[in-house]
């Protein structure tokens, strides 16, 4: 399997390709890979000819330098993993942050007509900036013909979407669902930082979602809100940031519901200090 640390080399390799008329698939990450991230690259392959796997602990995205800190960095058991998948149409793109950003490790700023202030945008500060910034970068060396984003994430996808509209990126954006432990816990890089009593209760994030959805067949946006703010209340290991249920394409907050549009509900918990986040297609 190839591993690039360096961004010319990785181009050559890329042009190459490209010059043979295959196709190129992109999965950004930002490593410690798990199940999740392998579905976006199965996905990539089952499309693309190669699929490049970027794998970055991006600083500009952290609004929380311990979270950064602490961020797991496992390069050889994430390459174990991509090898299980394909010894041969993976590309690995594992670079440091001088070969990404240069000496200037900074966001620019960006609008995505409103998508940026809403939840993770309002709770992480400067988030979407950060993550605007590497994936134009990470696009402009790669190139791809399509990128792969989870909805585990899903205002991440949107915006990306906003992004490349907005800045006449020629990359298609292919969402992928959200890969779940058995027990619902949706598959996050920081779920192995969860102590095994928080690991026991982080499924209830999943459950309390899925008959928030139930409800929202009967009741207004409102009372089921409540609803789930009251079930978290009585959680002594979990404690919620927020429950929100909004226009799935304006990712505002919803306030009466129309029987035309569609509506998701998402959620951010603490577990400890680890910070989880989910989310639910509700119609
Ligand atoms: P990371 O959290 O590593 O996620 C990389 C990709 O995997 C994202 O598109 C994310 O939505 C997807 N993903 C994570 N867990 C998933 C799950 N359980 N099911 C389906 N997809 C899942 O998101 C980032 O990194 C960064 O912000 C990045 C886009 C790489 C920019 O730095």
């Amino acid at each position: 399997m190839k591993i690039f640390h360096n961004k010319t080399e990785l181009k050559k390799s890329i042009q190459a390709l490209k010059k043979n008329q295959k196709s190129i698939g992109f999965v950004p990450t930002m490593g410690a890979l798990h199940q999740g991230h392998a579905s976006l690259i199965e996905q990539g392959l089952a499309n693309d000819a190669i699929v490049v796997v970027s794998i970055f602990v991006n600083p500009t995205q952290f609004d929380n330098q311990e979270d950064l800190v602490k961020y797991p960095r496992t390069l050889d058991s994430d390459v174990a993993l991509l090898k299980t998948i394909s010894k041969d149409r993976i590309l690995v793109y594992a670079p440091t942050v001088e070969d990404v950003y240069g000496k200037d490790v900074v966001s620019m700023t960006f609008k995505f007509d409103g998508l940026e202030h809403e939840m993770e945008g309002r709770f992480r500060e400067g988030h979407f900036d950060g993550v605007g910034t590497i994936l134009k970068r990470l696009f402009e060396i790669i190139s791809p013909d399509r990128a792969y984003f989870g909805e585990k994430d899903y205002q991440q996808l949107m915006i990306v979407k906003k992004l490349v509209e907005k800045q006449n990126i020629p990359v298609e954006i292919i969402g992928c669902k959200i890969h779940r432990a058995k027990d619902g816990l949706a598959m996050s890089s920081r779920n192995v930082r969860l102590k095994p009593e928080y690991r026991t209760a982080a499924p209830f994030i999943y459950k309390t979602l899925k008959a928030a959805k139930e409800k929202f067949g009967t009741k207004s946006a409102n009372k089921v809100t409540e609803w789930v703010e009251s079930q978290f209340a009585d959680q002594e290991l979990l404690e919620l940031e927020y429950f929100i249920i909004a226009d799935a394409q304006t990712l505002k907050t919803v306030k009466r519901k129309h029987n035309k549009k569609i509506y998701r509900a998402f959620i951010a918990v603490y577990a400890d200090d680890i910070r989880l986040i989910d989310n639910i297609a509700l119609n």
